[in-house]
């Protein structure tokens, strides 16, 4: 047997040394360093019976098949994989717990199974009645759908080996673990090993596979940062534990667009897609409410219409507080000085709150006109007119610049019955006339405002 050897590796910059340390001497970073082992054969020897066989090969000769994809019939999950799971892909899920990663999967691996695919479902944190008693609340199910508890990595592998799976999960790898490493299940060692041998085997066999991670306090998946690198696709599942619906986002794809969602409603038969999301987020709004205003928003390549709230309310601190959920802290304070600065607005006494309703998570700066249009409305005390929507990046002299997907915004607005868009200046000439809707453009915050405010 090959002797093993064990090392400690930086998790920051890699460096490594044979005990443990506190901080890294190269990148002086604290409590970075996990232990690895090293065998005196090379893991990743090139296999000798091919050598000679591996040379470049012109890029149009290799063969490839667009129908390869293989589809859950989720249609939101497959959006976000970018059309579904690739042969070998490996599909990395983060979330907080009780989020429903689970019922994601094991949902996903139902419709498969009844698409006559082979899929094992291999748990370590529910025994197999725990599963079944879950899965009965799904769906009816098919008998092609196989389950494994298990937490020995040795035992996984053989079970995938002899079952050859087409679709496989593994729930979750931090329960996973390798007796060759000392370390318990979960340290970032055994996640490392334990990620990189069943990428290897999932690649070897081709199997798509979605591996479940938990995620830490600070929100990202527990474990090295290099297996999000090791992995095809990252996805992160997120939402507000207090509401039913769930968001699905992919941060890494190298098989599709990071910038899909899936929105999902979490019910008591699990998951269900939400079609029309837009619908869902601003159907609780408040009419006739200073400081609430909707913005159609593009996640991916769909639009959604969200509800921008806030709140201007005198401050009771020296330093007044400037909070801001669902969009960037940095962002909303920059948005708070332009309109201190461009539109004479007393706000160095005001505490100023901003809120995306529904806990919805924006990162577009198309929304930049909403977050203004919605601080000057509760700052008055106005509310916005009615049926009107805004949506505009703006820049920190006040100008309002040109957003993306223009047509798509307008048409989604005015298909869930609003009639007035405000909309950046030098976006007009890309509008279609026929749009069913009042364009208004703008091209400074002082123009949306006086248009909104002082008609
Ligand atoms: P789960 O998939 O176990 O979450 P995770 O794997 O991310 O930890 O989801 C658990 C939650 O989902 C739990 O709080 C109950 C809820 N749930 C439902 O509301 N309806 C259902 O049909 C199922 C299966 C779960
Ligand atoms: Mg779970």
């Amino acid at each position: 047997m090959a002797k093993k050897k064990t090392i400690y590796t930086c998790s920051f910059c890699g460096y490594q040394a044979p005990k443990w340390l506190g901080k890294c001497p190269d990148c002086d970073q604290w409590n970075c360093f996990y232990e690895e082992i090293q065998s005196k054969t090379a893991r990743f020897a090139p296999d000798s019976s091919h050598a000679g066989e591996n040379r470049p090969a012109p890029i149009t000769t290799i063969s490839f098949n667009k129908e390869d994809r293989i589809l859950t019939t989720i249609t939101e999950l497959d959006r976000v994989l970018g059309g579904g799971l690739i042969p070998g892909g490996i599909v990395l899920i983060g979330g907080d717990p009780g989020i429903g990663k689970s019922t994601l999967v094991l949902q996903a691996l139902i419709h498969a199974a009844k698409q006559n695919l082979k899929v094992l479902y291999v748990s370590g944190e529910e025994s197999l009645r725990q599963i079944r008693m879950r899965a009965e609340r799904l769906d009816d199910l098919p008998e092609s759908l196989f389950i494994l508890a298990e937490t020995a990595l040795e035992k996984i592998c053989a079970a995938i080996k002899e079952f050859t799976p087409e679709v496989l999960v593994i729930d979750s790898v931090q329960t996973v673990y390798t007796s060759d490493l000392e370390s318990a299940p979960g340290s970032v060692s055994q996640i490392r090993e334990i990620s990189s041998r069943l990428i290897n085997l999932a690649k070897s066999t081709e199997t798509a596979s979605f591996l479940i991670g938990h995620v830490t306090k600070e929100g990202s998946i527990a474990g090295p940062r290099v297996m999000e690198h090791m992995v095809d696709t990252v996805l992160y599942f997120e939402g507000d534990r207090g509401h039913a619906y769930r968001i699905l986002r992919a941060v890494k794809n190298r098989f599709g667009s990071t910038d899909e969602i899936g929105v999902f409603e979490m019910g008591s038969n699990g998951l269900s897609v939400v079609e029309s999301p837009s619908e869902l987020f601003i159907s609780e709004r408040p009419e006739d409410s200073p400081g609430s205003i909707v913005v159609p928003s593009i996640e991916g390549t769909r639009p959604i219409l969200v509800e921008i709230q806030a709140l201007v309310a005198p401050t009771s601190l020296s330093l007044p507080r400037r909070t801001a959920i669902g969009v960037d802290h940095n962002r909303a304070s920059v948005l708070v000085a332009v309109l201190e600065k461009k539109l004479g607005l007393t706000l160095y006494n005001q505490d100023v709150f901003v809120n995306i309703a529904g806990g919805v998570r924006l990162n577009e700066p198309g929304v930049d006109l909403g977050i203004i249009c919605s601080i000057v409305s509760s700052k008055l005390d106005k509310s916005v007119p009615a049926k009107t929507v805004v949506c505009g990046e703006v820049g920190l002299t006040g100008e309002i610049r040109a957003v993306s997907h223009i047509s798509v915004r307008i048409k989604e607005a005015s298909r869930l019955g609003f009639s007035t868009c405000i909309v950046p200046k030098t976006n007009i000439k890309n509008i279609h006339a026929d749009m069913g809707m009042s364009i208004v453009g703008a091209s400074t915050i002082q123009e949306a405002v006086d248009y909104m405010f002082k008609k």
